[in-house]
């Protein structure tokens, strides 16, 4: 089966830590590059901890990790329009403040890969205008800023590559506020411009993610595979379970979404995600309540054309059931 080459875009967090690990060790995937994005934490942080992962599984002399955009594109310009990085951190009911993502991956130690020199922007330009014809799937799963300024520098990638799956959004579910999914919220102008770049757009959202929740019972089996990334995947869903039970319980809750790590799965057994059909979906960019929601046109007759791919569902146990077979080197 052929393999997909891609560019993984990530703000390491703890589900993007498990996206990493599931793209490097699939064998129906060819993992070129790794370009990172504020998000979750500021640039620094998601670079320390992407190359954390990229060290504990030994890639670091192939695959490179280009640092990307430190924020948004615009949305940081008026006043009040952002809560700041890794919206999902808050006390609840007074009690003690808890965030959806470790600061530092405290369970892996210090980074030894530096850093490339090269900004994120420059690497997708460059790399995909000296690449074939459909080489490269681009898989962003923080704020869409570095994708959609590679755009805006180079429009032509668009029609350079074969397609883009990215993670963010939601039709009836929201995180960072009552209408937006945090990755969107982040940098809405950046969304909207990738969802309309006329490449083939595939949007895994909470609608998906969220019913595809691991358990905790599922995360003790982790445990017993025993292999350093086995632990690392365990370790990380362990933290977003006990995160998840206090900031956003889910509907079983000792579960917790795993966003990032679904929306690479997608690329290795397309059938984890369930009711994906083309739709009209614009991002809300007008700085009020709705600021950063993925609006789908319902309507049969839309009045731009439909432009996206949308996951409304997901399949948990085949989910779950990759992810195991991923990390046992059958995935
Ligand atoms: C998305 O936001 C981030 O916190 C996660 O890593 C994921 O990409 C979910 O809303
Ligand atoms: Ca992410």
């Amino acid at each position: 089966m052929a393999t997909e080459k891609i560019i993984l875009d990530v703000d390491t967090g703890s589900d993007d830590a498990v996206a990493i690990i599931c793209a490097a060790l699939s064998s129906k995937i060819e993992l070129h590059s790794i370009c990172t994005v504020w998000g979750n934490r500021p640039l620094s942080q998601t670079t320390e901890n992407t190359l954390r992962v990229v060290d504990m599984l030994g890639i670091g002399e192939k695959v490179k990790v280009y640092p990307g955009c430190e924020t948004s594109m615009v949305a940081t310009l008026l006043a009040n329009r952002h809560a700041g990085y890794g919206g999902q951190r808050k006390s609840v009911n007074g009690g003690e403040e808890k965030s959806m993502h470790q600061e530092t991956i405290d369970e892996l130690p210090p980074a030894h890969t530096l850093p490339q020199d090269k900004r994120a922007v420059m690497h997708y330009v460059d790399t995909i205008m000296n690449s074939e014809d459909g080489e490269f799937t681009l898989v962003p799963v923080g704020p869409l800023t570095n994708v959609a300024m590679a755009l805006r520098v180079e429009p032509r990638i668009a029609k350079k590559i074969k397609q883009i799956v990215l993670m963010g959004g939601g039709c009836r579910r929201s995180n960072s506020t009552a209408a937006a999914e945090f990755n969107i919220w982040g940098d809405p102008e950046a969304a909207q411009i990738v969802m309309t770049c006329g490449a083939k757009v595939t949007v895994v959202p909470l609608d998906a993610t969220q019913n595809a929740c691991i358990n905790s019972d599922e995360v003790a089996e982790l445990y017993k595979l025993g292999t350093p990334a086995a632990t690392c995947v365990a370790d990380m869903i362990k933290h977003r379970i006990e995160a998840y039970s206090y900031l956003q319980p889910m509907d079983r809750l000792d579960s917790a979404p795993v966003h990032d790590a679904l929306t690479v799965c997608y690329l290795i057994q397309p059938d984890v995600l369930e009711q994906v059909e083309l739709v009209r979906c614009d991002v809300d960019i007008s700085g009020g309540i709705a600021d950063g929601q993925t609006i789908i046109d319902p309507r049969a007759y839309t009045d731009l054309p439909k432009n996206v791919n949308f996951a409304f569902f997901a399949n948990r146990d085949k989910f779950s059931d990759l992810l195991f077979k991923i990390l046992r080197g059958e995935g």
